[in-house]
């Protein structure tokens, strides 16, 4: 992966691309916060507990930039994007349940404060809670396509789990898995304003096809930082998904270059959850050396090509400009 972009640059890209909707995305936490200071004091602490802990928050980012750059004045934008970051939460609550993973956002996971038990229901609150929202305001078109991206999320996420500890997962398998459990959410997020006006339904689908490009590449370049990145710049584990038992990009194209007693060593890993005969470095160095990292980031430019030759069919607009940058920023992120 290029590693070209320090995090002093990043954080000043990332205020620069988001600057500009950072006043609604505070509006967007007042939304959350109220929503929490209705909810039941189990509800309060944990939902209030995750949602508080930071996240880079780039899914309502994107439904903010966008209902601006489609010149959308009302207050849909606020409400979906909490939405969206709400559905979110949902799935890394259970996500880290499933993976009964210890740190997120450089926080403790809610599961390791509150066990796994009292966690679970709390991400099955949001899920509901959001379907209520779009709801109330009988958007049944919205909430089509959020019960869609979600479903297909929660697809995903059982597809991860069924080949869990396969060693020889198809590339095939491993996209459609993306897909789901990563883009569809991305594309929900980025085609939603174009719902709220009529004069702009024509949009939706290449701002669908947009959004899911998007997060192709944004699922490819955290598979990567799962190598790459270290746990403090993340604020989750690193080197986590083989022990998870999960195959991703990099392992997957690295997989025809190893010996038949290291293909063995690696499945250990997949299935015992631990790095035993071949140690951590060890993958670690045949991962960085053999260029699959290179091939993975080949493979995101292309899905961010592809969103940035998609833009071309929006309003030119100064937001136009901001949501090409905002590609850029999200294929080279370091954390
Ligand atoms: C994490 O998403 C889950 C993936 C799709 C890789 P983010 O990287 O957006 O998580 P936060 O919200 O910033 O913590
Ligand atoms: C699963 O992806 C999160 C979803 C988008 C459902 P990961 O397992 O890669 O997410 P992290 O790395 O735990 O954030
Ligand atoms: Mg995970
Ligand atoms: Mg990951």
């Amino acid at each position: 992966m290029r590693e070209n972009v320090t995090s002093f640059q990043q954080a000043h890209q990332i205020r620069e691309v988001f600057g500009s909707v950072a006043p609604r995305l505070g509006e967007v936490q007042q939304f959350l916060d109220r929503e929490l200071d209705q909810a039941l004091p189990p509800v309060r602490e944990i939902a209030g507990y995750v949602l508080g802990s930071g996240g880079k928050r780039v899914r309502p980012a994107l439904v903010l930039l966008i209902s601006r750059m489609l010149g959308y004045s009302g207050e849909r934008d606020i409400r979906y994007a909490a939405v969206i970051e709400m559905i979110h939460t949902a799935t890394l609550i259970h996500d880290d349940i499933i993976d009964e993973s210890d740190l997120r956002r450089g926080k403790p996971t809610a599961n390791r404060k509150w066990g796994n038990q009292g966690t679970v229901l709390v991400g099955d609150w949001l899920y509901t809670r959001t379907m209520d929202l779009s709801l109330e305001l009988g958007d049944v078109e919205v909430m089509r396509l959020l019960t869609s991206a979600t479903l297909q999320m929660i697809e995903g996420e059982i597809l991860a789990d069924h080949v869990r500890g396969v060693l020889e997962l198809d590339e095939d398998t491993y996209m459609d898995i993306t897909r789901r459990k990563t883009a569809e959410l991305f594309s929900a997020a980025c085609a939603l304003p174009a719902l709220f006006q009529v004069s702009t339904l024509h949009l939706t689908e290449t701002l669908a096809e947009f959004g899911r490009s998007l997060g192709m590449c944004f699922q490819l370049v955290d598979d990567a930082l799962d190598f790459t990145s270290s746990r403090s710049e993340l604020g989750k584990p690193v080197m986590a998904d083989l022990r998870e038992g999960r195959m991703t990009l990099p392992m997957i194209l690295l997989l025809p270059r190893l010996s038949r007693n290291q293909r063995k060593q690696i499945a250990d890993v997949l299935t015992s959850g631990e790095f035993g005969g071949m140690g951590q470095n060890q993958v670690l160095e045949m991962i960085k050396t053999s260029g699959v990292l290179d091939e993975v980031h080949r493979r995101a430019s292309a899905f961010a090509d592809r969103a940035v030759q998609l833009i071309e069919k929006l309003p030119s607009t100064p937001e136009r400009a901001t949501l090409a940058a905002a590609v850029t920023l999200l294929l080279d992120r370091r954390s």
